[in-house]
């Protein structure tokens, strides 16, 4: 609690209403149990596109470089600069297309490593690179800047297609100012137990690789593997692997939990706010698409799908008060939800309620949320929005987060 004479910031206000809680000791273990399942000459990029998957960019990133991982992966210029205004020095490669100079320019001054999708793009960044160079005082990386080649094996999304590799990479040599240190691809589906598709690219892979090493073309590193494909098999790991959600501590498909124990990052918790009576025939939140069969006690809680809970989940949705399991009522609203806490005798507004993360030896998963909303946990992870502050578990109890801490009485 605050003290009188302290102003109530922002910050003091984190664990008032909802908030996401950041474990970094799981992060950590599980950078650790994936780069024991890769040998000592491969690299591990953690994939922090995208805030992180939703857990915060910066301090993921400087988490997971202590934990092992040597290289970061974002997926626009932005987040890029992001992570190097916070000081962090480690390679970041950026892994959209751009085909703006004026991020060409941002991506040579802030040291970030661009991804060649084509050879009209490999031109934009030569000429902008070599007019940037006439006009500017900058040095080493705009004389080479270091480019990534993607080659687009089966995915059909970024990249050259793979049998025109040698074409494109002789094409990028030929430019002043590009020096092509990688070539990389993206699997499809190597979430699927049908590895037939991952093959069939692994294969296309292989045989770009081949043929730019007849043509004298092959740069030191070769990457492919997202976390399926990196908890699939390590003939898929090459030089570096490309590891998003493993990362976090979730699997791309259950039949991939076997290799590793990776241990989720996350947890998603809000307060009661308010807690009220039911009359049986009572109808409960938009569209009553919940009536009470009996007198009841009701929970309204403090998160809804503006923060990132999916309105799909409308009376499907279990979570957890002081360790047992609560049903959510009727549809879920943009802020605030309602739960059964007729069963809990005990419930008193300013509880704190867990809608994913260990609760006793289960956990709530965002699996679970995928499941019910018919999406992919990707998906659910990036889907909590900034108006829930991320704590650290290390710093929940003092900043009176935890259920340890008794919450704030109302
Ligand atoms: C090019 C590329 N590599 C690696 C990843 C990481 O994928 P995952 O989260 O499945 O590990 C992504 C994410 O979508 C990606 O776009």
């Amino acid at each position: 609690m605050l003290s009188w004479d302290q102003t109530p910031t922002l910050a003091s206000m984190r664990c008032s209403r909802a908030w996401v809680e950041i474990d970094l000791e799981a992060l950590t273990h599980n950078i650790r149990a994936l780069k024991a399942l890769l040998s000592p000459a491969t690299d591990l990029m953690s994939v922090v596109k995208a805030d992180a998957y939703g857990h915060g960019a910066v301090t993921v990133a400087r988490t997971v470089l202590r934990a092992g991982a040597t290289w970061l992966g974002v997926a626009t210029v932005p987040e890029g600069v992001e992570l190097r205004e916070a000081g962090i020095e480690a390679p970041i490669l950026v892994m959209g297309a751009v085909n703006d100079p004026t991020e060409v320019r941002a991506i040579a001054h802030w040291h970030l490593h661009p991804t060649l999708v084509s050879p009209k793009q490999a031109l934009v960044f030569s000429e902008t690179l070599a007019t940037y160079t006439a006009h500017s005082s900058e040095t080493d990386f705009l004389q080479a800047l270091p480019v990534h080649l993607n080659f687009d094996t089966g995915m059909s999304r970024l990249g050259v297609r793979w049998s025109q590799a040698v074409e494109f990479a002789r094409f990028v040599k030929q430019l002043p100012h590009l020096d092509t240190v990688s070539v990389y691809s993206h699997f499809a589906t190597a979430d699927s137990p049908d590895p037939t598709t991952m093959h069939l690219q692994h294969q296309r892979f292989d045989s770009a690789i081949a043929a730019l090493r007849q043509a004298d073309l092959l740069p030191n590193r070769l990457h492919l593997a997202n976390s399926a494909a990196t908890l699939t098999d390590s003939s898929l790991h090459y030089d570096m692997v490309r590891v998003g959600l493993a990362t976090y501590g979730l699997y791309p498909a259950p039949h991939l939990s076997q290799k590793v124990a990776l241990k989720p990052v996350l947890s998603v918790k809000a307060r009661i706010t308010h807690l009220k009576e039911l009359a049986a025939g009572d109808g409960v939140s938009y569209g009553h698409r919940f009536i009470a069969k009996k007198n009841m006690r009701i929970a309204i809680v403090a998160i809804g799908y503006a923060d990132g809970v999916p309105r799909l989940l409308s009376n499907k949705l279990k979570v957890a008060i002081a360790g047992q399991l609560v049903p959510q009522l009727g549809a879920v609203t943009m802020d605030q939800l309602m739960l059964d806490v007729s069963a809990l005798a005990s419930v008193q507004e300013g509880d704190i309620v867990t809608l994913l993360g260990q609760v006793g030896s289960q956990h709530l998963s965002a699996d679970q949320w995928a499941e019910i909303t018919s999406t992919i946990s990707w998906e659910i992870l990036c889907g909590f929005k900034h108006r829930l502050p991320r704590v650290l578990r290390s710093e929940a109890t003092a900043a009176s987060c935890s259920e340890q801490e008794s919450s704030p009485r109302l």
